[in-house]
């Protein structure tokens, strides 16, 4: 089984993912936001790379039953619902709706990856439950770090790295690409405390400045939940693990 990291979402394009299992990570936020939604029970999350595409499938949608999440410069966008803080996701606000979700870095990820032939979607939230199952899977895998506008971000390869420590546990045929050793030397580096490293980065203090220090606290919290989100024909739903994914 090898495992290859991409550390951010720049690097190739959509048609390197064909045929591919992959696993999507924005630690701040998205990832978190999609998990969270998911656990809460709403229906599925469609991840969209434009606003305009965001105001264009809600127009179509069946509107009582949908609602506009996402961010830009960290902020709710302008004629959404909801903004990008995984604690606005509570189970009455999103349980059976369908979230159309933009944002900067982490939606966009998802919809370049689209033409994987797996695709799920993890961050500390969810972590060992995705470990297990890429575990189980037993396929070699990219993971996607949605980065920072084309750029590596700390959280989202530390993140990487404690998955692939996790796995190298689990698995004695492991090959790693240089990306994966790289962020599996990273994860080493901060495991004592994941959210003193989230606090530290750009995008976390970013968003401590724009006074969303709790969702960071709740972005660090390992292993909340054991759900695995997974895209499939557009949409992100929670893997039901009698499904051959
Ligand atoms: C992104 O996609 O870049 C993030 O999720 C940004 C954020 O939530 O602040």
């Amino acid at each position: 089984m090898k495992i290859n990291v991409l550390t951010s979402n720049i690097s190739f394009d959509e048609l390197y993912f064909t045929g591919k299992t992959c696993v999507v990570i924005d630690v701040l936020r998205a990832s978190t936001v999609i998990v969270n939604a998911l656990a809460n029970g709403a229906k599925e999350i469609i991840p969209v790379g434009t606003v305009d595409f965001a105001m264009k499938v809600s127009g179509d949608a069946f509107r009582s039953q949908t609602l506009l999440g996402g961010e830009r410069n960290t902020k709710k966008v302008e004629g959404f619902n909801l903004g990008n803080s995984p604690l606005e996701y509570t189970p009455e606000i999103v349980n059976g709706k369908s979230i159309i979700h933009y944002t900067t870095n982490g939606s966009k990820s998802i919809v370049k990856a689209k033409f994987a032939e797996n695709l799920f979607i993890a961050c500390f939230n969810n972590l060992t439950a995705v470990v297990e199952h890429m575990n189980k899977l037993g396929k070699d895998f990219e993971i996607i770090c949605a980065g920072n506008n084309g750029s590596l971000n700390m959280e989202d390869s530390v993140c990487a790295g404690k998955m692939i420590f996790e796995i190298q546990k689990r698995k004695k045929d492991l090959v790693l690409s240089d990306s994966s050793n790289a962020c599996l030397i990273m994860y080493k580096t901060f495991s004592k405390s994941i959210l003193k490293m989230l606090k530290s980065t750009e995008h976390g203090k970013l968003l401590i400045e724009n006074g969303f220090v709790d969702d960071i606290k709740e972005c660090a919290k390992l292993d909340a939940t054991d759900i695995i989100p997974y895209f499939s024909s557009g949409v992100i739903k929670k893997l039901e693990l009698n499904n051959s994914a």
